[in-house]
């Protein structure tokens, strides 16, 4: 599942982001590249252990925790802490993949990198070029999404970001290690569940079937869920 989660940042908390990472000190994407995408990696990163980094990091975490429909979708077990890149014109990601798994830099803990995540820090008019194109069984799927806004895809997908022509394109990215690791299971859930939500919004009271819908999906969730 490709999904496009609105509203996780508001525009403070987006023009803050901006301005700490207009004044931040940049080093060379390729850091946090394995060597094969190393050679198609052209960007700049915040240094994973920046002030910086840390702080904007801190407010993304925050913000995607109260959000609804990106923990219904993710499911979230672990999460690798939020990365930080910048294009310029000219840069650009070839077509790579994700590392399946990630050490969390200075901890002993790992991530399996069941879901890929990018939050657009820059507005689709600000550049041209930079977007994000996600190649699955039914084809190439561009993405190029507001500011404050995330998209989230499964990591097994190859994807690469087109070439920054114009202007500067900001985002944040990073992945998650599901409760559910199968991308059809966690779709599953994600769709049961957006349904009881619309469905006992639509009721006045709570029907007694959407305690028996509800009672199925935390069925459904002990039984793909590993904790
Ligand atoms: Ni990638």
């Amino acid at each position: 599942m490709i999904l496009h989660v609105p509203n996780v940042l508001n525009e403070q908390q987006v023009a803050h982001c901006r301005d700490a990472m207009q004044h931040a000190t940049w080093v060379d994407g390729r850091v946090t590249a394995g060597y094969q995408s190393a050679s198609v990696k052209d960007n700049c990163q915040l240094p994973e252990d920046s002030k910086e980094a840390h702080e904007l990091g801190d407010t993304i975490v925050a913000a995607r925790e109260r959000h609804p429909m990106f923990i219904s979708a993710a499911l979230p077990l672990r999460v690798f802490p939020p990365l930080f890149n910048r294009y310029d014109p000219g840069m650009s990601f070839g077509s790579h993949l994700d590392n399946s798994i990630r050490q969390i830099t200075g901890t002993p803990y790992r991530v399996r990198t069941d879901i890929s995540v990018t939050l657009f820090l820059s507005q689709p008019d600000e550049y041209d070029g930079g977007e994000l194109v996600i190649d699955d069984l039914y084809g190439a799927h561009t993405v190029k999404l507001p500011a404050g806004e995330m998209v989230l895809y499964p990591a097994s997908s190859l994807h690469h970001v087109t070439a920054v022509t114009r202007g500067t394109r900001f985002a944040s990215f990073f992945w998650i290690q599901s409760m559910v690791r199968d991308d059809s299971q966690r779709t599953q859930l994600f769709e049961l569940d957006m349904a009881i939500n619309q469905v006992s919004q639509a009721l006045s009271q709570l029907h007694p079937a959407v305690v028996a819908l509800t009672n199925c999906y935390h069925n459904l969730l002990r039984r793909y869920a590993e904790v």
